[in-house]
């Protein structure tokens, strides 16, 4: 099957520094531009996804930000608490006795639920099957507040490569044997170190475990193909030569560490960001200001309140200021772009001020 590799843009930063945010906002962008995009919240914000209209769901659904982006802008918001199932339910898509078996596997079950990546892993291969089903140009990848954030992008790589192995049809071939009442104790069956291998299990694991754990690798067998395909795909997006990585840093607490760090991190994964975006850090005045101190002689009161205005603009400013020199010590040249502070309570009304603030850097950002 030939998919369309759409651009890749992830962005990562810092905890609350308005990732989701600006995420959100490159999306709609975008999407005013004309491009069809795709904006994926790993880490999903609930008053967001309701201001655009979506709900927090595993299906890519049409967002409703702006009458004129209608068609082309769509969000995915997966639930984290729902990852177990629908990790089951991608892979054994037509396939529902296998899916049943799965569901009631307790080792797929406890295994699932513990693995710290699930979500991560479930929110590529969704990300994945959307892009095998509807053509996308661009893609706008969120991440979790974490210094790990970026840990998910080598996941698929590593994942193919175990479905891809032998590992899994290995597995499953035990699973094979226990379940026709071989004797997996008895390693005179078995040739050498992979016999040795399954006595080893067969002495570490119940009876009852060892046949779940060994049917979980059956039915993995099964589907190991088309998850492999998955993760391939997931692989390209995210570091094929179309991924891009922006960093999302504001004033505030150790987001400037936390962008230096993932700016490194980048580093080792072999990939650079092409812009970082200092949120909150263009303080300019509003032109309204202007407005209301050419009235001011005539109100004093006014005149107060502008000058308090003005003093917390300065230091917003200031601190902007601080932000961009130590980001140009910590990481060098690389493009700064500051967004101002949109004032507004309506997270969908900060949406489209930061796609407006956004809009002049769009080559940088997304550029191709
Ligand atoms: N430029 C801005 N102007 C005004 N409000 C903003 C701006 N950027 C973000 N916000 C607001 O700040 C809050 C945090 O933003 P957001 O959820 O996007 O941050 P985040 O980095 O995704 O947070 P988390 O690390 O928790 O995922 C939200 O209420 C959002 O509406
Ligand atoms: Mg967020």
């Amino acid at each position: 099957m030939s998919v369309h590799i759409p651009t890749t843009i992830v962005c990562a930063g810092g905890g609350g520094v308005g990732k989701t945010t600006t995420s959100a906002a490159l999306a709609l962008a975008l999407a005013r531009k004309g491009k069809t995009v795709l904006v994926v919240t790993v880490d999903p914000a609930r008053r967001l996804a309701h201001a655009m209209g979506v709900e927090i769901d595993e299906k890519v659904q049409p967002a409703h930000v702006e009458p004129e982006v209608e068609g082309r802008l769509f969000a995915l918001m997966p639930e984290p608490r729902r990852s177990t199932p629908t990790f089951a339910e991608i892979l054994f898509e037509g396939r529902p006795d296998d899916l049943a078996r799965v569901m009631k596997n307790p080792v797929y079950l406890t295994m699932a639920d513990a693995a710290a990546s699930m979500h991560e892993i479930v929110s590529l291969i969704l990300i994945a099957r959307a892009v095998e089903q509807q053509r996308f140009d661009y893609l706008v990848i969120d991440t979790a507040p974490s210094r790990n954030a970026l840990d998910f992008v080598s996941y698929p790589g590593r994942l193919a490569v175990l479905f891809e192995g032998r590992a899994v049809s290995w597995l499953g071939g035990l699973a094979r044997r226990v379940n026709d009442g071989e004797d997996v104790k008895d390693p005179g069956m078995f040739a050498g170190a992979q016999a040795r291998i399954e006595a080893l299990f067969a002495r570490i694991l119940s009876p009852r475990l060892l046949r779940d754990l060994a049917q979980l690798f059956a039915d993995l067998a099964l589907v190991k193909d088309r998850f492999a395909q998955l993760a391939r795909t997931s692989e390209s997006l995210l570091l094929g030569p179309r991924a891009r990585y922006v960093l999302v840093t504001a004033p505030s607490g150790s987001a400037m560490a936390d962008a230096i760090f993932l700016h490194k991190k980048l580093g080792r994964l072999d990939q650079r960001s092409v812009g970082v975006i200092l949120n909150r850090s263009d303080e300019s005045p509003p032109p309204w200001l202007e407005v209301l101190r050419k009235a001011a002689p005539g109100w004093p009161a006014i005149g107060t309140a502008l000058e308090q205005v003005d003093l917390e603009l300065k230091t917003r400013r200031r601190a902007g200021d601080r932000l961009s020199d130590g980001l140009k010590k910590g990481i060098g040249p690389v493009t700064q772009l500051r967004t101002p502070t949109i004032e507004a309570a309506d997270p969908a009304v900060i949406v489209r001020g930061l796609a407006t603030a956004l809009t002049p850097y769009l080559d940088t950002l997304a550029g191709r």
